[in-house]
């Protein structure tokens, strides 16, 4: 059976950056015999201008049939006025609740050929290889009671609220769990368990889940204030960081900036094992958004989208090799000094986003 694949790109620069991956997915079909079928919707801004919404119930439906999801980018000043339910933001929201996507997964890599270029130290930076999973549908962003209460004396009081149940710490603690035994076989849980009680529980059933089910990884509990400071201090000490929704959004911001542009930064967001099949359902995209800035000139760095693909590949398709090999012919092309605007630097040849997604190719 064909590996169906959902292609959204979006707005902005989405569009432009999925072109390179559609290049390597036909030189895949082509070359390597391998059987991607190709399916194509809209999201975000120009979903609203035909549909209405930001992605139609027919595309939505297209998105729970499919193996995998690549998603570009949605938004952008034309859209800055629709109303918010049907603002571009709210496809990508749909397609995370939808298809239930708890697990949102961030690498921050740093590539030996930008380590010169960083913004930090090269000798905490280079080499870097580390993998934040974020739980990214339960937590303070969605637990009630979720207000602003008028206190009726002048005062008004907001209230969000940080939940989390047993099987939702579970889940998200195996796929962490699961995943550093395909890399360096370490897991650090961070929370806050010294003033939250969701903090104690979450220590608790990680602690639990290691001991029952992945005994063989090695398990450390670190509190999460104290693993931002890490991060900064001494990044690789890491391999899997496991956290909840919020601590995950705050650490993987900070993760991002060891690891230099937003336009080389991946992502995967992964939902439960189907009953029968096993295969988790899987949306995946780059970190950056549409970057109106610079959509259309032909400037964007495409290597976020193609990086997305090749967690695709390692994730949804169990193709280890191929998506080792991306990879390599991305750090290749850093290597022999190619670079798109946002990560030029002195002495390196600048080229745009098709030069850039021609050359990993051939790479
Ligand atoms: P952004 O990520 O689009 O851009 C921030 C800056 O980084 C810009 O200067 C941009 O030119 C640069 N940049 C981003 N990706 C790049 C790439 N691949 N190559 C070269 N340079 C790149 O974030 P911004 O400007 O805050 O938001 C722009 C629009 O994107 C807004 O409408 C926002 O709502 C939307 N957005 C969408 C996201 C998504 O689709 N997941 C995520 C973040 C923002
Ligand atoms: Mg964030």
């Amino acid at each position: 059976a064909a590996r169906k694949l959902l292609l959204l790109p979006g707005d902005g620069i989405g569009p432009e950056a999925m072109a390179e991956v559609r290049k390597i997915i036909a030189y895949m079909n082509a070359e390597l015999n391998s059987d991607f079928s190709l399916e194509e919707g809209l999201v975000g801004g120009c979903a609203y201008d035909v549909h209405g919404k930001a992605i139609s119930e027919a595309d939505m439906a297209k998105a729970l049939a499919a193996d995998a999801v690549l998603f570009g980018a949605v938004g952008g000043p034309e859209w800055d006025s629709v109303p918010y339910d049907v603002r571009p933001e709210a496809g990508l929201l749909r397609l995370r609740k939808d298809m239930e996507l708890f697990a949102n997964l961030r690498p921050a890599i740093c590539y030996p050929a930008l380590a010169d270029s960083s913004s930090l130290k090269k000798e905490i930076v280079e080499g870097l290889d580390i993998l934040i999973v974020r739980e990214l549908t339960g937590g303070v962003y969605f637990g009630e009671p979720k207000e602003i209460r008028d206190l009726g004396n002048g005062q008004k009081r907001g209230i969000d609220t940080q939940v989390y149940d047993t099987y939702e710490i579970e889940r998200i603690s195996g796929v962490a769990f699961e995943l550093a035994r395909t890399r360096g076989n370490k897991v650090t849980s961070m929370e806050k368990r010294n003033v939250m009680k969701s903090g104690v529980l979450w220590n608790e059933v990680v602690t639990a889940t290691h001991k029952t089910k992945y005994p063989d990884v090695k398990l450390e509990h670190m509190l999460a204030d104290a693993g931002g400071m890490q991060l900064v201090r001494w990044p690789k000490q890491f391999d899997v960081i496991v956290t909840d929704n919020l601590f995950g959004d705050m650490l993987s911001d900070i993760a991002a900036m060891l690891t230099g542009s937003l336009g080389m930064l991946p992502s995967a967001s992964l939902g439960a094992p189907d009953a029968k099949t096993g295969k988790r359902k899987a949306l995946y995209e780059p970190v950056h958004g549409s970057a109106p800035d610079i959509a259309g000139t032909g400037a964007a760095n495409p290597i976020a989208m193609i990086a997305s693909f090749a967690m695709c590949l390692r994730y949804s398709f169990n193709m280890v090799a191929e998506a080792d090999r991306l990879e390599a012919a991305v750090a290749g092309v850093l290597e022999d000094g190619l670079r798109t605007g946002d990560i030029m630097s002195e002495g390196k040849t600048k080229v745009g986003t098709v030069e850039m997604g021609d050359a990993i190719l051939a790479k």
